[in-house]
């Protein structure tokens, strides 16, 4: 499946013209240029993201804990970079769970600004999914309170959140989502893997230990000091939320970072190795693809296992999305160096790492034929269809902002109220470029623009729209009553106002 010429210009960032409406004319992501000289690429290591361990065993639950504070990390040679990290590290500390096995993570504010910690594509009881104005103030106390929402649950200093884990094996992450403020505050480090474990899957014979890999895959720009770069209108990300109107569309970053490190390399033995890719961009979309050629296999996406596996000469991936792929390096002698390009990237943002193969080694893995047992509802039972239209429009709180159905995110303002084990069709529109989410649910994708899209199978929670597409996505909406959002995963758009909330009742 190739981009169309459309598409191409719309990733290049080149403006899209949009007939009938020369000034109202959508921002487009945009790069931001680093100001500093950029690593070479493939020279440093990748980093391994260190697995958190439980800090006490309850008899209901296991806790964690982190802390969100301000770190250094070494991320270009020569300088540090100052990051805001889950116990100081970006990405943050991976938390491994078993599906059933309930834990909860008692989260510690140590930043200057409101943070809330939400665990994307957990089926998680509202209190405790991060709702954008359940803020977790500082324990320093925070003065200004950007938007009043009476049924905000705000603490201050420290708050548990508690998950379930009521759902099968898949690679989720946690992240910030602190209302109006989420991209620079990912941008800045707070992101994480959270990898969901269960029998079903522990069964199959598919590559673990090192040959299992988690890859978060995001794009950062630097200042000439070596800090990142952001164009927020308040860099104190205290007070006044956004960026300038260019920057509308998304931020792209001139640097990949895998793991936090620029265009790394890892060293392989010629056997297969499960990476579990998740894209932490705020704006930036990738396709993957090996320099050799050669496809990759696909076995699971957000929601975890496909029913089987799915072949792939490229993987197309928005922000938040997870691919969960198996590349064989049986193909290659020892020597031999593999890049992942980004066939959607321009100049230094087309490379991502590089495989080097320097071992032989016995494979006893193997990408069975049959994955998982995949239950998914049936249209037929679905009780209505709700239409939503994403949309540029010019007026959030008196500036541009992106729009669902016309109108900017009120926490307020409820937009769907599904019933509890209901299933309905929701038919989603753009204009433009949109990876949409919803918080709670797993759904499939019924439609891409009439056809099934090639990476839309299995569970997804967030799907790929691109100018002019309609998606039906099927969901049941079970789990948990409570108050929800969902909203474009493009960062900026988030922020400026590309969100809504459903109410499971
Ligand atoms: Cu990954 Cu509402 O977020
Ligand atoms: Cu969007």
């Amino acid at each position: 499946m190739k981009w169309t010429r459309r598409e191409m210009a719309e990733l290049a960032g080149a403006a899209l013209w949009i007939p009938g409406c020369a000034s109202h004319r959508r921002p487009e992501p945009r790069l931001l240029r680093s100001r500093v000289a950029l690593p070479a690429q493939f020279s440093a290591s990748l980093p391994r993201i260190p697995t958190l361990k439980p800090s006490m065993f309850l008899s209901d639950r296991d806790r964690y804990e982190l802390t969100a504070r301000p770190a250094t990390a070494q991320i270009l040679p020569g300088l540090t970079t100052e990051i805001w990290g889950f116990n100081g590290m970006f990405p943050g500390p991976t938390i491994e769970a078993r599906s059933g096995g309930r834990i909860s993570l008692r989260l510690a504010n140590a930043l200057p600004v409101p943070v809330v910690n939400h665990l994307h594509g957990g089926r998680t009881p509202p209190e405790s999914d991060g709702y954008p104005t359940d803020f977790l103030l500082p324990a320093a106390g925070f003065p200004q309170s950007h938007m009043h929402d009476p049924l905000a649950r705000v603490v201050t200093g420290q708050r548990e959140y508690v998950y379930p884990n009521l759902q099968r094996a898949a690679t989720l992450w946690y992240h910030d989502h602190r209302m109006d403020f989420t991209a620079p505050q990912v941008w800045r480090g707070l992101a994480g893997f959270y990898i969901l474990r269960d029998e079903e899957e522990l069964r199959l014979p598919l590559p673990r230990g090192d040959k299992e890999i988690a890859l978060l895959i995001c794009d950062r720009s630097f200042n000439a000091d070596g800090s990142f770069l952001y164009p927020s209108l308040d860099p104190s990300l205290r007070d006044q939320p956004g960026v300038p109107h260019e920057y509308m569309g998304g931020v792209l970053g001139d640097v990949v970072l895998v793991n936090g490190a620029p265009w790394p390399k890892l060293e392989v033995a010629n056997t297969k190795y499960r990476l579990r890719v998740l894209n932490a961009s705020n704006a930036r979309r990738y396709e993957l693809a090996l320099d050799t050629g050669r496809p990759v296999a696909q076995i699971g996406s957000d929601g975890g296992l496909l029913a089987a596996p799915l072949t792939h000469r490229s993987v197309r991936m928005s922000p938040a999305e997870r691919f969960d792929l198996i590349v064989d390096f049986s193909h290659y002698a020892p020597g031999t160096k593999i890049t992942l390009l980004n066939q959607a990237g321009e100049g230094t943002a087309a490379q991502i790492m590089q495989f080097h193969v320097t071992r032989t080694e016995k494979d006893d893995s193997a990408i069975p034929t049959k994955l998982a047992e995949i239950a998914a509802p049936n249209p037929a039972d679905a009780v209505v269809t709700r239409v939503f239209d994403f949309s540029y429009r010019f007026s959030y709180q008196g500036t541009q902002g992106w729009s669902i159905n016309k109108k900017g995110y009120d926490p307020g303002r409820m937009d769907a109220r599904p019933k509890l084990d209901a299933t309905e069709i929701w038919r989603l529109q753009s204009d433009f470029s949109h990876p949409l989410h919803l918080h709670l649910v797993h759904f499939q994708v019924l439609s891409h623009s009439g056809r099934p899209g090639p990476y839309d199978a299995g569970w997804k929670d967030t799907v790929s729209l691109f100018p002019g597409q309609t998606v039906n996505i099927l969901v049941k909406f079970s789990g948990y009553r409570g108050r929800y959002v969902f909203h474009c995963h493009n960062l900026e758009h988030e922020d400026m106002a590309m969100m809504a909330n459903f109410e499971v009742v």
